[in-house]
């Protein structure tokens, strides 16, 4: 789905659409790979911590980065998920 929108927002110029899109597809990939690893690790009762970009929706385990490596938004975006 994504891909096809960045290229169509290519072909129009619009580098904000190209951005969002981006970035989009960039965070279900991460989203993805969650998703896997939480259903391969479900019943071991194992407690992970996830934090969420508020920039972009980038979502990483245990301990926010510095720097989100999707958007490039500081540590002080990211929020706990209870
Ligand atoms: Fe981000």
């Amino acid at each position: 789905m994504y891909p096809d929108f960045i290229e169509e927002a290519k072909i129009e110029g619009n580098k904000k659409a190209v951005w969002t899109f981006d970035v989009a597809n960039q965070v279900e990939e991460i989203h993805a790979v969650l998703y896997k690893k939480a259903l391969a690790d479900m019943g071991d009762n194992e407690e992970v911590d996830y934090y969420v970009c508020g920039c972009c929706g980038n979502t990483v385990e245990n301990e926010a980065p510095d720097i989100c490596p999707v958007c490039e938004c500081p540590k002080v975006e990211f929020f706990q998920v209870d």
